[in-house]
């Protein structure tokens, strides 16, 4: 038997290294899987209409889409975004996909 603190440390970690791992190769996957529809997610011009959502090149270059600005709208996007109901983990990983645009400048 695993004791009650011992179990409780465990699942802890558990749920901490997720929350601080943030990959953007795995980012940009989810990306061109759910964003792609309707935002343009890297610099290569138009696969999509370019009116619909901002690119994501603009986001990265935005100083007011800060990393917490990002969290706090990808955990509970309004519409006319879908209601995405994405891991916490998903969510860094986009973060970090959006931000690495950023820093090609
Ligand atoms: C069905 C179309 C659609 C899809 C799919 C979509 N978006 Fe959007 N998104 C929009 C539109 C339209 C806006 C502009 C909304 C506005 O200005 O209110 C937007 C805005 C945003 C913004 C800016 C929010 C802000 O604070 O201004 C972010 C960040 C964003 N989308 C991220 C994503 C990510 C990440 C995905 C994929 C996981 C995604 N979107 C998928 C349509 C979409």
């Amino acid at each position: 038997m695993i004791s009650r603190p011992c179990f409780v440390a465990i699942a802890f970690c558990l749920l901490a290294i997720p929350a601080t791992a943030q990959d953007a190769a795995e980012g940009r996957r989810i990306a061109e899987r759910w964003c792609v529809e309707c935002h343009l997610i890297d610099d290569s011009a138009g696969t999509v209409a370019p009116d619909t959502g901002p690119p994501f090149a603009a986001l990265a270059r935005d100083p007011g889409k800060s990393e917490g600005a990002l969290r706090g709208f990808l955990s509970d996007p309004h519409p006319p975004m879908p209601p995405f109901n994405f891991q916490r983990d998903d969510i860094e990983h986009l973060i970090a996909y959006i931000k690495s645009l950023g820093l090609a400048e």
